[in-house]
């Protein structure tokens, strides 16, 4: 697809890889899900280089000295309920102080649209970077939706990151919030007449969480 401002494809061998394994059908739940979570703090890794730094004292074996750590108190993930669960223990990994909220969200499967069932975010959202999670962007519902939440309740600073995109999510995500960096892992062809991502890996949450 075109290429779009704020839109990064993170092309590094080794999560096209584990890209790959999630395509697979036969790929069962418990490597599914583990293979989730490195794929998360693989991204994470490159979706949270500007993370802000503060100083702290440390004494090495040597001397005193001031050296920059996180300052994890500025960083929330709201993962999009269910499947965007899945990506929290990768960044979590990455950034123990980090705090969580949720935003449940489902699609209705004739309209596609989003519906909302719950959302609970960190407070003081409006000061922190946040991390969107969902492994899926299809139509862009949900993303653009999630968002919405987040800026409603004063979020500013948002990153978005998914696995595997629809162009026609990325376009519409993009044109809703060009604002929001989004971080995703690979970008497919299209969308099927039931809006799912071809080739895509399936339904992500039933592949996590073992149901169906
Ligand atoms: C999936 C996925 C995204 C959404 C993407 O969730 O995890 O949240 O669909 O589709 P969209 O871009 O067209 O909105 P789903 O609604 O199936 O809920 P689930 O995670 O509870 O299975
Ligand atoms: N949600 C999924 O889990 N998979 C898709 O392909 C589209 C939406």
């Amino acid at each position: 697809m075109e290429k779009l401002d704020n839109v990064i494809e993170i092309n590094h061998p080794l999560l096209q890889h584990k890209i790959s394994i999630l395509r697979d059908k036969n790929t069962g739940t418990n490597e599914f899900r583990a293979i989730v979570e490195e794929i998360a703090m693989l991204m994470g890794y490159e979706a949270l280089s500007d993370l802000q730094l503060e100083d702290m004292e440390v004494e090495t074996p040597i001397e005193k000295c001031m050296t920059p750590v996180i300052a994890g108190k500025k960083f929330a993930i709201v993962p999009i309920l269910r499947a965007g669960l899945g990506m929290v223990s990768g960044l979590l990994a990455l950034v123990p102080a980090a705090k969580v909220g949720h935003i449940g969200l489902y699609r209705d499967e004739k309209t596609h649209e989003p519906h909302e069932y719950y959302c609970k975010l960190p407070e003081y959202i409006d000061e922190r970077l946040i991390v969107v999670t969902d492994p899926m962007l299809a139509t862009g519902g949900s993303a653009v939706a999630a968002v919405n939440f987040i800026k409603e309740h004063g979020g500013k600073n948002i990153k978005f990151m998914s696995i595997i995109a629809a162009p026609e999510g990325v376009r519409r995500l993009h044109e809703a919030h060009p604002d929001v960096q989004l971080y995703v892992g690979h970008i497919d062809r299209e969308l099927n007449d039931d809006a799912y991502i071809c080739p895509g890996l399936g339904d992500a949450g039933d592949r996590i969480f073992g149901t169906k």
